[in-house]
């Protein structure tokens, strides 16, 4: 007989489960028989995944149209949760977008928006629910980051910042919190096979493809590694040879790799 699910009956609030790995996540819990807060922009892919899991796993879906990269965003999401009775106990930070290093200088609204929606929006949210997870002594919190936090990407710059921000904030959280009964794990992905690429306008070196996982490879990794109360997850053999290279070699050498193979040798990498 199948085990009953920690996560079962409980409710989770996830950012940007419109595609890819937020898809995935919701995906998961769901089988899980967890009833889900979605919030991203796209209100019609949001329906969709709605009707779909509420069918096929019988649980509850509510949908938040919002666009997390506006400060004090998360506040709409919180009081909405209030206002409906419904108590999150598992929140997965994943929304997120980045900005290729060419547009980096020209487009300083993006710039603005991306750095809101992965610092002020990640933290805001942890801090608004965490309060109510404490008090119960049960919590879980993944927050999405990125490989490119360890090792910085080639087509990329303060994208590679803002994940190595949520990196650390998700560090010092679990610290924090763990006492309270509140896990915190920092999901470091590698390239995965999402629209990323393509909703962020980036370009990708030519031979990284033959390394992309799944995003539900992704989310079955992350899922596992939250529940067992991990601090990070790197899923599939890219992410750990990165994380790897990170942890050995001391951070100077490792942005000196960067400017010598990445910054300027780009043009011969990215298609
Ligand atoms: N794919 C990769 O190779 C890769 C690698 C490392 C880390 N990651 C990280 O994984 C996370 C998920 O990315 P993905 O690969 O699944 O990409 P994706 O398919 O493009 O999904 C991004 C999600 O973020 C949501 N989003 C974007 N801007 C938003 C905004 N302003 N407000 C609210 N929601 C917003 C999108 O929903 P709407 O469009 O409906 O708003 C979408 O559901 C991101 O944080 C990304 O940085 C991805």
């Amino acid at each position: 007989m199948k085990t009953k699910s920690v996560f079962s009956s409980k409710y989770a609030l996830i950012t940007g489960a419109t595609s890819g790995i937020g898809k995935s996540i919701a995906i998961e819990l769901a089988k899980e028989n967890c009833n889900l807060v979605i919030a991203s922009r796209n209100f019609d892919s949001m329906k969709a995944l709605k009707d779909m899991l509420e069918d096929k796993y019988n649980v509850s879906v509510d949908c938040i149209t919002i666009d997390l990269s506006v400060a004090k965003s998360s506040k709409i999401i919180f009081d909405f949760c209030k206002s409906n009775n419904i108590q999150i106990s598992i929140l997965v930070n994943n929304s997120g977008f980045a900005l290729a290093t060419k547009n980096e200088f020209t487009q300083l609204d993006k710039l603005e928006r991306m750095i809101i929606l992965q610092t002020v929006t990640v933290t805001d949210l942890c801090s608004q629910f965490i309060s109510s997870m404490k008090k119960n002594k049960f919590g879980y919190i993944l927050n999405v980051s990125s490989i490119t936090a360890i090792t910085p990407a080639a087509s990329t710059l303060t994208y590679s910042a803002v994940k190595k921000y949520i990196l650390t904030y998700s560090r010092l959280l679990h610290a924090e919190v763990y006492k309270d009964g509140v896990k915190v794990c920092c999901l470091l992905p590698g390239a995965t096979d999402t629209s990323f690429d393509k909703n962020s306008n980036l370009p990708v070196p030519k031979k990284l493809k033959r390394y992309y996982v799944s995003p539900d490879y992704v989310a079955i990794k992350a899922i596992s590694a939250l529940k067992r109360g991990a601090t990070t997850v790197t899923p599939g053999f890219q992410a750990k040879f990165l994380y790897f290279i990170g942890v050995i070699f001391p951070s100077g050498l490792i942005y000196r790799l960067h400017k010598f193979f990445w910054v300027n040798k780009r043009d011969s990498y990215l298609k």
